[in-house]
């Protein structure tokens, strides 16, 4: 059976370098892997905890997934908004607890978006450990025309990757 990633972009803008990250991520991953890019978190509205049909299809596909990858950039210093409402979403129903979960923060800087986010997934109990973390600062100098120009950032990411899959295979091992 193939390993369920579900990869969750914290950009929802046309053209992103999140997304074209998640892309080539898509086309790099081994035959074993089943990765779905997320496109639903504009539907998602904010948090009320009354029950809805995209927050209920959002949580069914994490539930689903042996892990999750996020990409994103840092908005204002912190999580792009989107994002964290839809994090929040799944506070209550533990959708994320000990789901193996990697971060890759893509921002013209990014520390603080990235240590913010990590928080979150502390509450929300992911297994993230340091191998599948990633912060890209200058990502727009590092991407061109959909592809990586910086081999380091591409192998960096690569490495996150492999991590995640690497943790999901014990995990199932188990
Ligand atoms: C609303 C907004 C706020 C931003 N705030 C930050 C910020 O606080 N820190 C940062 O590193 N970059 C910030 N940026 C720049 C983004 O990092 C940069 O535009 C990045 O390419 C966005 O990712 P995307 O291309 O995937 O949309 C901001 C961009 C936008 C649109």
């Amino acid at each position: 059976m193939k390993i369920k990633i579900l990869a969750l972009s914290g950009s929802l803008r046309e053209g992103s370098s999140n997304n074209t990250i998640l892309k080539l991520i898509s086309g790099l991953v081994p035959d074993h892997v089943e990765f779905t890019l997320y496109k639903g978190l504009a539907s998602i509205p904010a948090f009320d905890d009354i029950d809805n049909d995209p927050v209920t299809q959002f949580r069914q596909l994490v539930r689903e997934a042996d892990g999750v990858l996020i990409c994103t950039p840092e908005y204002a210093f912190g999580v792009p908004g989107a994002l964290k409402n839809a994090l929040d979403w799944t506070v209550s129903t533990g959708d994320f607890d000990q789901k193996p979960v990697a971060l890759i923060t893509a921002s013209s800087v990014g520390d603080k978006g990235h240590a913010s986010l990590l928080n979150t997934l502390t509450a929300l109990g992911t297994n993230t450990v340091e191998e599948v973390t990633l912060l890209i600062s200058f990502i727009r100098a590092k991407l061109k025309n959909g592809q990586f120009v910086d081999n380091q950032t591409e192998q960096a990411v690569l490495r996150v990757v492999y991590a995640l899959i690497s943790i999901i295979e014990n995990k199932q091992a188990k």
